[in-house]
Parts: structure tokens; sequence; C-alpha cells
């Protein structure tokens, strides 16, 4: 089992990534290492740069980010952690894999469309061919499994379509060289939605603030935040079908019940019929007594860039050594002469 996943330094780590991706890269952790499994998790700086971006800024959150990911769970010394900057592999064989990649798959990719809107020609090529160098990521580790939220799912496709069309064309039907990666999505947190609108994911990106839980946020932040999140006036149901047709109820009544390990039903059973009034401050508690060890946690690392930078060091000499075979191997396939 080889589990491979990564996010974006580009902002501050919110509760829409936790639940749908860092929370199963603890525990996939906790699995994988017990059963002699192994974990990769890195920082897609590289893909950061696919949009505008401020340097000095780029090089801040990815350090804060090491610093929340470790305060949520992630242990250097059990998973490799490491940023992909200093793995070049991935880029190589992103360009290896630029070869066997077709336009018309990237054409296609939801994100890119969302991203692009009609402004495509002044996209950044980085932008387009995204979701090569995310398949790049995954499969020069031969990962199995990749956890991630729904918003991934599609790219994860392509990296699957991708595997699948080198195996065809360059390698014998019984030495595919690439494993084929299986997304790994939560059920019931797959997507987490704005605070200020149930229509659109809780996201780095959104202007507002108040529109996301960020990990580091203090108590305070949380509760205000919390009482503030858009509802409608209707008290809550009682079954799952009253949810219905009420996005913001529903996200948050699922954020209760993943953060609480219990089902949507039975929040609505203990909730059922009583106001947000009663239900706001309820969940606030409930995140603010969840969060506030990660917080208390990540304010300590931050602090200590010489020690983030070390894990980063650390975690990207252990990812080279794991990346290169299978990348000789991709050069092989492909008939370039290496000496
Ligand atoms: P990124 O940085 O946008 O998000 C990191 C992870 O958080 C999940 N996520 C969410 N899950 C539920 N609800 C939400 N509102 C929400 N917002 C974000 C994402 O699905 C993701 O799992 N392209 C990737 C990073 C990447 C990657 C990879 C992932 C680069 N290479 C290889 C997996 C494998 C991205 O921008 O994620």
């Amino acid at each position: 089992m080889r589990i491979v996943s990564g996010i974006q330094p580009t902002g501050n780590l919110h509760l829409g990534n936790y639940l749908g991706a860092i929370r199963n890269w603890v525990s996939m952790q906790d699995d994988a290492t017990a059963n002699g499994g192994e974990c990769l998790y890195f920082l897609a700086d590289l893909h950061a740069i696919s949009m505008p971006h401020t340097p000095a800024d780029l090089s801040a959150n990815t350090r804060e980010m090491v610093a929340a990911l470790v305060a949520c769970g992630i242990d250097p010394d059990r998973s490799v952690l490491f940023n992909q900057a200093q793995v070049p592999q991935h880029a190589e064989m992103q360009w290896l894999l630029n070869g066997t990649a077709r336009m018309g798959w990237l054409n296609r990719m939801t994100q890119w469309k969302d991203k692009a809107g009609k402004n495509r020609e002044g996209q950044s090529v980085a932008l387009f061919t995204y979701p090569v160098l995310q398949a790049a990521d995954v499969l020069i580790y031969q990962a199995t499994h990749v956890p991630v939220g729904e918003d991934q799912k599609q790219h994860l496709e392509l990296a699957r379509d991708i595997a699948q069309k080198f195996n065809n064309d360059f390698c014998s039907e019984d030495a595919p060289l690439f494993t084929l990666p299986a997304p790994f999505i939560p059920p019931e947190a797959a997507r987490i939605m704005s605070l200020r609108d149930g229509s659109s994911k809780m996201s780095k990106s959104d202007p507002s603030d108040m529109s996301r839980i960020n990990m580091t946020d203090d108590a305070d932040t949380i509760m205000q935040k919390v009482k503030k999140a858009k509802t409608d006036p209707e008290p809550l149901p009682s079954d799952k079908d009253g949810l219905e047709g009420r996005a913001e109820a529903r996200n948050l009544v699922s954020i209760y019940a993943v953060m609480a390990g219990t089902s949507v039903e039975d929040v609505l059973a203990q909730f059922g019929g009583q106001g947000f009034g009663s239900f706001k401050p309820a969940l606030g508690d409930l995140l603010v007594e969840k969060l506030s060890p990660i917080n208390a946690r990540f304010v300590e690392l931050r602090q200590d860039r010489a020690a983030l930078d070390a894990i980063l060091k650390k975690g990207a000499e252990k990812a080279r050594a794991l990346a290169i075979p299978t990348l000789e191997k991709t050069y092989e396939a492909l008939g370039l002469v290496r000496g």
C-alpha cells in the first residue's frame, strides 16, 4: 500500500481541507505504517505557481503549511513529508508524461474551465498542464491510494488515463510500468461548503475569510464565524430528507456530524426542531474543542523555522530516493538514452 497526496501552500489550511483530506492522511498514516505501507504527503508548491502569486508569501505559506500539517497529526518520522520544489523528479516526470496526455483531456478538466473562465488565452501554460504534474506526483511513486476531497476526483481519473495509455503504448501487456491510483474520498465530508454560500465549496481563494474556518483560527474567531454563518429561518428538521434544498443547513449539520464522529441522522435526532440560535453555539463549542489542540500545537511549531525547513529537507531526501527508480524506468520505456 503506497499512499500519496498533496496540498497547495497557497493560504491557510481550512476545515474543508482538513475534513476532506488531511484527516484521512492522518488515519491512513496510522493504518499504513502499522501494516508495512508507506505514506508520502507533499506541499504542491510547483502547482502554486500556476496562478499569479507573491514569492515571499509562497515561502511563508509553505512553512506555515508544514507546521499546520504536523499540528494536525502528520508525523514526519512515519510519513514522508516534503515539498515538490525539492524533488525535481516530479517536474521531470511531468515532461515525460506530457507526451502521453492529450490536449482534449486537459481541455475537459472542470478546474481548468472554472479557473480560466472566459480568459483562457491569458492563463499560464502551467494552469493548463497542472493535471499532468498532478499525475506525475502520484505515478512516480506507484501510488495505490490517493486521499482527496471530491474536487480532485477528475484530476485523479486523468492520472489513471495517462497511466493506462502509457502502459498500453510503451510497455508489454504483462509488465505495465504504472500502477493505477485509486482516489479515496470520505463519504460525509467530500465537499465542505462555504459558510457564506452553501452552493460554493469552502476554499482558500474565497476573498472573504468569514467563508471558512481556518485550522489556525483561535477560539473567538471560530465562534464568531459559526455564529455569522449564513442559514435559513427554519428550525432544523428531524430527518435527513428535511435538509433537501437547505444547502447551508446541510453543510453545518454535516460538519457537526463529522467533527463529532457521528452521523447526520444522529445530529438531527438530537437537534431536530431546534433553531440555529441553539445549534450554532453547540457547533462552535464542538469546533473549538476539537481544533484548539491543533491550533496550540501550530502556534508552537510555526516559530521554529529551522525545524520546519529540516523536516522538508529530510522528507525530500527520502522522496527522491523513492522517485528515482520509476523515473528511470520511464526514460527507458520511452527510448531515451541515459549514459
Ligand atoms: P488543494 O490544495 O486545493 O486542497 C487540498 C485537499 O483538500 C481537499 N479540499 C476539500 N475537501 C472537502 N471540501 C472542501 N471544501 C475542500 N477544499 C479542498 C482537496 O480535495 C484536496 O484533497 N491539486 C491539489 C493538490 C495536489 C494533489 C496532487 C492532490 C497536487 N498534486 C496529487 C493529490 C495528489 C489541490 O490543489 O488541492
